[in-house]
Formats: C-alpha cells, sequence, structure tokens
C-alpha cells in the first residue's frame, strides 16, 4: 500500500487515484494520524499531499521527522514539499513569490530518479505564496523555476523526493510520469493492482464475511448497487436476494434493465416490487419539492422494509448482512472509519423482532468511481448499466416542476427517451455529466402545429459539466443537436410545444430543478 497523507484541501483524492492509475494501490490518511500508526500500517511508500497552509502558519500541519527516517520512501507534493524541506532543515522563505497555474519548469535531469526521459523545459501546475530557497544537506536540486531556485529535489540513497508542483493534476505535462518514477523506480514497486486483484480479495473477503449466512441487497438502477450486488452475487451466489423498489418514477427501460440485463448477466435472485400506485397515491395533490422528497424517501423505506421482511420470513433469521454500495470518496469524507458500522432497521411488520441488526457487506469502499465501472465492466455487467450517468433516487418525482400524475410522467418519459437517444447518438454521453430532462408542468404557454393554435408545456432541457456535482457548468452542446432534440420531442411528445435549454452553472442553480 502507498499511503497518502492528506494535508487538506482536494488534492489526496486525486493523488490517490492518479497511483492507482499506475496500478499501485494507495489509501489516504489524514495529516492528523501519528507517525507510529502511519508506519504501523507497513506502508511500501508514502507519499504528502499538498494543501493550504503556509508552513509559517499557525496551527499549520507538521510532520515528525521520523516519518523521513523509517526507511520508507517518501514524495512530497507542494505543501508535502515544503514540510519536508523545514523538517529535515532546508529554507523555506515566505518571500511573496507566488506562483499559481502553469508555469514553466527547469529540469536538470543528470542523475535524477524523478526526472528521467522527460523534457529539460515542462509546464507543471504551480499554487503556493512560499518558496524553497535551500534544499536539506544531501538533497539534490533538480528543478527551478523563474521564480523559485528549488522546485524539486531528491536524495535518491535516502529515497526521499519532492516537487513544489502538482504532478497530479492533468495541466502538469509529464506529471503522471513522474509520480510513475517515484513508484517504480523511487520505491521499487511493481504495478500489478489490477481491477482483477480487487474482484477476487473483495470475492474471498466477503465468502469470509458472510459464511453459510444469508444477505440481501437493495438495486437502485444505479452503477454503485448493481456493481455491489454483482462482486456479492459472484461471491456467494444464492445466498444473496436482491430487491428492486419500482416507484413508477423511473426512466423509460429502466426497470427492464434491471429486471431483465441485469439479472441475465448475473444470475442474481431478484424481488421486484411494484410500488407505481401506492407512489402515485402517496404524491398525488403534491407540488412542493422538498415534500416530494420526503413522501419519496418514506414510502421507499417502508416498501423496501417490507419486502425485506417478507424475504427473512421465508428464510428464517439467517439473513444478517445488508449489501450497500459506499464509495471510497464517501469514506473519506466521513472521516475513513474502518467500516464495522451496523445499521438498524426497523421493523413493524407482524412477527419479526422491532430491530433488526444487519451487518453491512461494503464491496467498494476502497473503490473511486471509475474503478467502480471498470469492476462493473470485468463482472460483464451490460454497458448501460456501468456508465450509466448519475440519476437521482427521487427519480422523475423531482423533474416534475408541479404535481406527479401518471400521464405527466408518461410524457417525460417520452421526452426524456429522446434527449437520450440524441446524446447518445451523438456520441456526447462521456462528455456531459448528466443531462436532467424537466417538465414544467404547472406552465403553458402558447403555439402554433399544423394548422392550429396549441397551449402545452415546456420541456427543460439541463445538460451539465461536472467533477463532482458539487459544482457544474452547463454543457455547449452542439446546435444541431439541440435542434434535433427539440424538433423530435415537441413532434412526438403530445401536449409539450416549446423546448428551452437551461443554461445556468452551479452555483447559483442546482443541477437538478428540484
Ligand atoms: P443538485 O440538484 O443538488 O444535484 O445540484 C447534485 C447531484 O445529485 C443528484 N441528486 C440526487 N441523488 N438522491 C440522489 O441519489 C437525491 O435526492 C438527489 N438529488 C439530487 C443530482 O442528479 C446530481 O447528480
Amino acid at each position: 500500500t502507498v499511503l497518502v497523507v492528506d494535508f487538506g484541501a482536494q488534492y489526496a483524492q486525486l493523488i490517490a487515484r492518479r497511483v492507482r492509475e499506475a496500478r499501485v494501490y494507495s489509501e489516504i490518511v489524514p495529516s492528523t494520524m501519528p507517525v507510529p500508526d502511519m508506519l504501523a500500517k507497513n506502508p511500501a511508500a508514502i507519499i504528502l499531499s499538498g494543501g493550504p497552509s503556509s508552513v509559517y502558519a499557525e496551527g499549520a500541519p507538521r510532520l515528525d521527522r521520523e516519518l523521513f527516517e523509517a526507511g520508507v520512501p517518501v514524495f512530497g507534493m507542494c505543501y508535502g514539499f515544503q514540510l519536508m524541506a523545514t523538517t529535515l532543515g532546508g529554507t523555506v522563505d515566505n518571500t511573496g513569490a507566488r506562483e499559481y497555474g502553469r508555469t514553466p519548469l527547469h529540469v536538470s535531469k543528470s542523475g535524477s530518479t524523478l526526472f528521467e526521459g522527460t523534457p529539460d523545459e515542462q509546464s507543471v501546475w504551480m499554487s503556493h505564496g512560499d518558496a524553497c530557497s535551500a534544499a536539506p544537506e544531501g538533497f539534490a536540486v533538480t528543478a527551478s523555476t523563474d521564480v523559485v531556485p528549488v522546485a524539486a529535489f531528491e536524495n535518491d540513497e535516502k529515497k526521499l523526493y519532492g516537487v513544489q508542483y502538482h504532478p497530479e493534476v492533468m495541466h502538469t505535462t509529464h506529471g503522471q510520469q513522474v509520480l510513475e518514477h517515484f513508484l517504480y523506480r523511487g520505491a521499487g514497486l511493481t504495478p500489478s493492482w489490477t481491477t482483477g486483484s480487487v474482484i477476487e480479495e473483495q470475492v474471498a473477503a466477503i465468502r469470509e464475511q458472510v459464511g453459510t449466512k444469508r444477505a440481501i441487497c437493495g438495486l437502485s438502477g444505479g452503477v454503485d448497487s448493481a456493481v455491489a450486488a454483482a462482486l456479492v452475487q459472484k461471491a456467494i451466489g444464492s445466498q444473496l436476494t436482491c430487491v428492486y423498489v419500482d416507484h413508477g418514477l423511473m426512466r423509460k427501460g429502466e426497470t427492464e434493465q434491471v429486471e431483465k440485463d441485469f439479472v441475465a448477466a448475473t444470475g442474481v435472485q431478484l424481488k421486484v416490487v411494484d410500488a407505481e400506485e401506492r407512489f402515485l397515491k402517496a404524491l398525488a395533490g403534491v407540488s412542493d419539492p422538498e415534500e416530494k422528497r420526503k413522501i419519496i424517501g418514506r414510502e421507499f423505506i417502508r416498501v423496501f422494509e417490507q419486502a425485506q421482511a417478507e424475504i427473512i420470513a421465508d428464510a428464517g433469521p439467517e439473513v444478517a448482512f445488508l449489501v450497500q454500495g459506499t464509495l471510497y470518496p464517501d469514506v473519506v469524507e466521513s472521516g475513513g472509519g474502518t467500516g464495522t458500522a451496523n445499521i438498524k432497521s426497523h421493523h413493524n411488520v407482524g412477527g419479526l423482532p422491532e430491530d433488526l441488526e444487519f451487518q453491512l457487506i461494503e464491496p467498494l469502499r476502497k473503490l473511486f468511481k471509475d474503478e467502480v465501472r471498470m469492476v462493473g465492466q470485468e463482472l460483464g455487467l451490460p454497458d448501460e448499466i456501468v456508465q450509466r450517468q448519475p440519476f437521482p433516487g427521487p427519480g422523475l418525482g423531482i423533474r416534475i416542476v408541479g404535481e406527479v400524475t401518471k400521464e405527466r410522467l408518461d410524457l417525460l418519459r417520452e421526452a426524456d427517451a429522446v434527449a437520450r437517444e440524441e446524446l447518445t447518438a451523438a456520441g456526447l454521453d462521456r462528455d456531459i455529466w448528466q443531462c436532467p430532462v424537466v417538465l414544467l408542468a404547472d406552465v403553458r404557454s402558447v403555439g402554433v402545429q399544423g394548422d392550429g393554435r396549441t397551449y402545452g408545456h415546456p420541456i427543460v432541457l439541463r445538460p451539465v459539466s461536472s467533477e463532482d456535482a458539487m459544482t457544474a457548468d452547463w454543457s455547449r452542446l452542439p446546435y444541431d443537436v439541440l435542434a434535433k432534440i427539440s424538433t423530435r420531442i415537441t413532434n412526438e411528445v403530445a401536449d409539450v410545444n416549446r423546448v428551452v435549454l437551461d443554461v445556468t452553472s452551479k452555483p447559483p442553480g442546482t443541477i437538478e430543478w428540484e
């Protein structure tokens, strides 16, 4: 394992992903973890991330010198580089010499482990205020910029390396190469971590955890739950039962994808609950977005628990596990616990105990989203599931501005299907993060079609590009694709006489309309 020590800001996750792209397994630890605890994890190498602090700021995170004396190869980046410099006796000045953004780097390669085979001049991404003016004793200076005399250094004998810039961001042209030089040449690691090895390891771990007991998994139609279920299915086969609640708020073809394609690909035992009527009844007369979300969430839990109770009633108390598609970013962001949490599920169904305790199986806890997709692919899941864009749990229920009815849902489903078809046909699926299609059910406008006046509803297209859904920009889709979608929707979907494009970024707009 390569440990990535997180000094804050958003860099650690990106570094961990880049290490894994080099096919070496990596994990993130907080910079507050005591050095002996880090070393107890027996890391093959340690990377110190960048961070927002100045090494001179009061309360800035520090590192114990023993980290550099344990014989473990260390690579410091940005803040990690400066920390390494000051801890080992180099000089970092608060010179006011700031560098932000793309910066030319001058490399002196002779004998350098990190820079071998890379150009003498390369473009790197900088983001710092303080600057290193003298490397610690025993270190060779291997790069500089116009502003910073020491922009990279290394002590090959002690296996200590550092760069002032961010090798992990894509604007740094040779960043991945430099990182790989550290991993393979500096730390002597071999690229052996693959999704195949993840599957093997998880299958063995799940078998061991579950033994002869049984597990339940809720399928949502999304990537995470599908891949988690497929992995558990591979491990314990018929000891797993999946539950799919059809709330009637899915897009066209999605329920069939789960019922047919997913089952065909995995052979999983699936219990489908058709709860459309129940959801529609609960949503009748409700227009307020928060109210809708609450109702959908509440009904979902009730239906799921009912299904769970039926499975338990059939199978008996040996149903002890619940599968969850938790991903690594969630684990890191919630403080990186060790995953032993038990969750309680409350039951009011006759004959069952009040509280059933399940243990969690979370086979994706160590994976990033793109790795989950690769695992899904390797497990033979269809592309439509593995490459699916994000879709909210409350489904089309929060894409109808106004009351949710069966007729409106059917109409929106048609419009959404047209948009998705055309985006796919234009090869744009990978360029956009997602494209909500929204029905403004409470708005009507006048139009003309054939010889007649129409008084119909607008459909909103909301294509966005994003990294993580926290912020987003509207996607500049080609006009001809937009034209085609607009023409088809107004021609093919009854009651829709206008298609509009949402050109708001997030913030201030959210991605969804409700
Ligand atoms: P917003 O609208 O907040 O959406 O910009 C950010 C991302 O989250 C998705 N989203 C949800 N996903 N349950 C979910 O599982 C929800 O209630 C929910 N609401 C929004 C949205 O599609 C976007 O990807």
